[in-house]
């Protein structure tokens, strides 16, 4: 049997997006990524000038943001396609500064509590769904039929991100930050988020430092077979 829905857990750099990305590609499902959602909260919030402290008007702006997650639609090495607003926010929400801001606006449960909702329902409105996320397992379906926990050390995971960036930008521009600074990034974002990132109970946990993407697909189609 397929599972319907399959939760990909796992702190920054953890490799659960691009993990979650083939996986869901090979089983013909819906990539659904709920830190785009945050982000596209906290990118709303910059823009309307709301402060990153305020959770009851964080909360009420996530309730009219009407964040879409779509297939991606338009080619520009997007995976999938985020709206806010009408707007697309695609890449917009993946700017450093939308990243300094976003584990602040996510730690507001009033902002958790909308975004939860939306994700619970898109999960069962859809066949097939990889939603990939810190509480997916363990707090948003916790009825998944599989559920992932990614790690990696915050070496690994800094040396991924940095390789990541270098690749998007060129290692000549001036906005590639060195290494130690990812690395001090991604402790600090761990440090805010990890009230809000536990493994659920009966996840898989791969530890993934030693494994190449393709063999963390191997060991989770290991467990698909299973299922
Ligand atoms: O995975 P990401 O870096 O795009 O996530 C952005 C932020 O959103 C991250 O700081 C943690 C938060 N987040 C969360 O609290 N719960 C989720 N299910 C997904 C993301």
């Amino acid at each position: 049997m397929r599972p319907g829905r399959i939760a990909i857990d796992g702190p920054a750099g953890s490799g659960k997006s691009t993990v979650g990305e083939q996986l869901a590609r090979k089983l013909g499902y819906l990539y659904f990524d709920t830190g785009a959602m945050y982000r596209a909260v906290a990118w709303l919030a910059l823009q309307r000038g709301i402060d990153a402290r305020n959770g009851a008007a964080l909360g009420a702006l996530a309730q009219r943001a009407d964040i879409v997650i779509d297939y991606p639609h338009v080619e520009d090495g997007r995976l999938y396609t985020v709206s806010a607003g009408g707007q697309d926010v695609t890449w917009a929400i993946r700017s450093a500064t939308v990243t300094r801001v976003v584990s602040q606006v996510s730690a507001h449960p009033e902002v958790r509590s909308v975004l939860r909702a939306q994700q619970r329902a898109l999960a069962y409105q859809r066949n097939g769904v990889v939603m990939v996320g810190r509480d997916i397992g363990a707090v948003v379906l916790p009825d998944a039929e599989l559920k992932i926990y990614l790690t990696a050390s915050l070496e690994e995971r800094a040396r991924r991100r940095y390789t990541e960036l270098q690749e998007r930008l060129g290692t000549g521009d001036a906005a590639l930050p060195s290494l130690s600074e990812i690395m001090s990034d991604i402790e600090r974002r761990d440090e805010s988020d990890k009230e809000n990132m536990q493994p659920a109970h009966d996840a898989i946990v791969i530890m993934t430092d030693n494994l190449s993407v393709p063999e963390v697909l191997e060991v989770i189609y290991g467990y698909l077979e299973v299922a």
